[in-house]
């Protein structure tokens, strides 16, 4: 029964995928620099992400602890990464953020909320029960430890690129400038490919359905967001570095 939900779920956030890709290309979540000039229903960023990236942590815990009997140590290595990162992402960044006056759409809370808490479980699930990571031999296996090696390098690339960008509001401002460094010299959304490099690196070291879903998920919502940002940033400064792509270096 929970295995047929699992499934089922799985397939949801792949048709999640589609639909976000679509939307987000015809226009920008309204969040950040993109926020609707007005929008009402908002509330504090700094709880809002708290509350709508814990579900990620939390769910994938429970999931895995409640279904994994003798976890393996592939199995309990993808826990660690998985909590290391939303040990970051829901609790350490937000209180990185400096611009403390900032909005979020409450919208955006709620379907944050919902669609985390699927994407735990079902990640924490597919590590617990995926056949090929209680063998010993995963560990050994290209697949992982390719993967585990591109999704440290996305890490570090989205870590450098999130400090940069926190950085640039160092002296108290709270506008937009230009980021300069690390992969910035190369795209405009160094922290989105840096991002996407990691869940990929995920999906190839999990090797599971549900791990590519969350893949795919972060490249159809981070891509069309990364071409808004570049044509917004084109637009508000006249010597923005030309040779810059949008995501992916030298290509797009
Ligand atoms: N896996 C996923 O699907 C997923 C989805 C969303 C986000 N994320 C991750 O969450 C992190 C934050 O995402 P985001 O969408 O908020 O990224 P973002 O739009 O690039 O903004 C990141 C932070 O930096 C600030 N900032 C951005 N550009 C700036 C500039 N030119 N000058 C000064 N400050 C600037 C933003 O302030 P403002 O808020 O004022 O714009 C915000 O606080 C990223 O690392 C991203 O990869 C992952």
């Amino acid at each position: 029964m929970v295995h047929h939900i699992q499934v089922g779920l799985t397939i949801f956030i792949f048709v999640v995928s589609a639909l976000s890709f679509w939307g987000s290309l015809r226009s920008a979540n309204p969040y950040g620099r993109h926020m609707l000039p007005g929008q009402r229903n908002t509330m504090p960023a700094l709880p809002a992400w708290l509350l709508f990236e814990a579900p990620q942590f939390f769910s994938f815990a429970l999931t895995f602890w409640l279904s994994a009997s003798s976890p393996s140590a592939a199995a309990l290595t993808l826990f660690a990464l998985w909590q290391a990162h939303y040990t970051y992402r829901a609790l350490i960044y937000p209180l990185r953020m400096r611009d403390r006056h900032k909005r979020f759409p409450i919208a955006s809370v709620i379907f944050g909320i919902l669609f985390n808490g699927i994407n735990g479980f079902i990640n924490g699930y597919a590590v617990a029960h995926a056949p090929h990571l209680m063998n010993a031999a995963w560990l050994h296996d290209p697949r992982f430890v390719i993967g585990v090696a591109v999704a440290v390098a996305g890490w570090l690339i989205n870590f450098q690129a999130d400090t940069i960008l926190i950085n640039l509001r160092r002296d108290g401002s709270t506008g937009y400038k230009v980021p300069h460094g690390g992969l910035f010299r190369y795209v405009s959304s160094a922290n989105y490919f840096g991002e996407i490099v990691l869940w990929c690196g995920w999906a190839l070291m999990s090797f599971t359905p549900a791990g590519l879903s969350f893949a795919v998920f972060s490249t159809a919502n981070l891509l069309p967001r990364a071409l808004s940002h570049h044509r917004w940033y084109v637009e508000h400064f006249a010597d923005y570095p030309r040779e810059r792509r949008a995501i992916i270096p030298g290509i797009l």
